[in-house]
């Protein structure tokens, strides 16, 4: 048994080093917990209790869930039933004030808080766990991304594209590392979800009194309240505003975060230097359904530069072969290479060698031994992080961050018109520098990305 902590140690810093050691420990008299509970549980909240923070309940009900968050009183009377011990709020930001014993966060809102939720937790030094997508700016992408940076080591973050966690992610890494299609020219990943609407709905009624419109808002414009925004099911009423420019960034949020994470995971890019982008007429209340976008990034360690390319909507690449369709793959990421193609979507993957040279000589595969480790469960993940923060995760704030900067600068391109060169190190469009205003948007009186 460990000898008690000092006084001093903090609650965060005392959880880390009960992770790491064996056994029970006995927590500092006074602390609110300490009596009941083994002491490497950390203190979690979760916001937004219903829809995907259902499943988050599992894995969260491992630890000690101390605080619920939802602008919608209703939720939480199931929420209660299986976290009974936690206390409510339906502002976060509120939550993360008054709620001291906190280590960890769920963010499991809509799109347009993610990145506000997440800075401010950062700014408190708790460790988050945030859904995707991490932001939908560009430059909420690096905000968040710095904050962390600053504090890699120390908290632990995640963004939800839980998909990474299967074994085909790491599959098709080790298969383009070990050179199974010769040297990495581009990569492509599409998705063909189709979600049109002609814009914001009109106004309908009042929300009802236990519903905090207002907070749901939260940083965006305003807009008038419909309960056309909640009438998807659990889990999938994300796809009742994600269209909408102020509250989401479309299927670039939304699928997209999943199977550009499945390329994102076999190229070891960073920030692009140019992005082009084109699609169906701009429309300011939606975001597009039909878009195609292409960026280019430079050499790393281990390849040549490559460019990577996003569609959307039902645009595709072009099929290395006539006689493979990839319209048959709903959501999917295609790999090219100087001696063939590889063509994925989440769980399997294919092979196709290309030209006369193309005799798999060059492939030198990896032995079982050093194949790359599992992720294993993917929240869980970020739990030992958090109680270990030299642990790495899957999907953290950098990796995550640069991802979808770049996709978030491709619907900049969009909205322009225009091949924009990205100096990425400064976050600046270097030449249409009108481009630079929708790197950015403007929030609502009273709230501030950094607080
Ligand atoms: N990782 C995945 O596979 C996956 C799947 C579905 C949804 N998501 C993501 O999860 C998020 C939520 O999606 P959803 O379909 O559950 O949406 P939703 O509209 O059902 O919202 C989920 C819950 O959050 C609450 N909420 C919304 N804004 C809030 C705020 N500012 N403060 C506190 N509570 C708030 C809602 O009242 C609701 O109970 C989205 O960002 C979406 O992209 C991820």
């Amino acid at each position: 048994m460990q000898p008690p902590p000092s006084p001093t140690l903090s609650r965060r810093r005392f959880v880390s080093t009960a992770a790491a050691g064996a056994g029970f420990l006995i927590l500092p008299s006074g602390h609110r917990l300490g009596a009941q509970t083994p002491s490497n549980k950390l203190n979690v909240g979760l916001i937004g209790v219903w829809g995907r923070g259902l499943a988050h309940y599992d894995s969260i009900s491992e630890e000690n869930v101390v605080a619920l968050c939802d602008v919608n009183e209703e939720r939480f009377a199931d929420a209660l039933k299986r976290f009974p011990g936690a206390k409510t709020y339906v502002d976060w930001r509120v939550m993360l004030d008054q709620q001291k014993d906190l280590d960890a966060i769920v963010i499991c809102t809509a799109d347009h808080t993610h990145a506000f939720i997440a800075n401010w937790a950062l700014n408190r030094d708790l460790h988050v766990y945030c859904e995707k997508p991490l932001a939908i700016t560009v430059n909420e992408a690096r905000t968040v991304r710095a904050n962390w940076l600053s504090k890699k080591g120390k908290l632990a973050t995640q963004v939800g594209m839980q998909r990474h966690a299967h074994p085909n992610f790491n599959r098709i890494r080790e298969l383009i590392l070990d050179g199974s299609i010769g040297e990495l020219k581009a990569a492509y990943a599409w998705g063909n979800r189709q979600i049109p609407r002609p814009g914001y709905p009109i106004g309908d009624g009042a929300p009802p009194e236990t519903f905090h419109y207002d907070l749901w808002l939260g940083p965006a414009p305003y807009h008038p309240y419909s309960p056309a925004y909640f009438a998807g099911r659990a889990g999938a009423n994300c796809l009742e505003w994600n269209m909408f420019w102020d509250f989401g960034a479309g299927q670039i949020g939304d699928m997209g975060s999943h199977t550009m994470d499945l390329l994102w995971n076999a190229v070891d890019a960073k920030l692009p230097t140019s992005a082009s982008a084109k699609g169906e007429e701009f429309n300011p209340d939606v975001t597009p359904v039909l878009c195609e976008s292409h960026f280019e990034h430079p050499a790393n360690d281990w390849r040549g530069p490559i460019t990577v390319s996003w569609y959307q909507g039902g645009v595709m690449p072009r099929p290395p072969k006539p006689f493979i369709d990839l319209d048959k793959i709903s959501h999917g990421a295609m790999w090219k290479g100087s001696e063939g193609f590889l063509i994925a979507d989440f769980t399997s993957r294919m092979i196709l060698p290309f030209g006369d040279n193309a005799d798999l000589t060059y492939y030198k595969p990896r032995t079982k031994e050093t194949t790359l480790p599992e992720v294993g469960h993917f929240q869980k993940q970020w739990f030992d992080a958090c109680k270990d923060p030299s642990k790495k995760t899957a999907c953290d704030f950098e990796y995550s961050g640069n991802m979808i900067e770049q996709m978030l600068l491709g619907l900049v391109a969009y909205r322009v018109g225009q091949k924009l060169e990205y100096d990425g190190e400064k976050g600046v469009v270097t030449n249409v520098a009108d481009a630079n205003q929708y790197l950015t948007k403007e929030y609502r009186e009273g709230w501030t990305l950094d607080g």
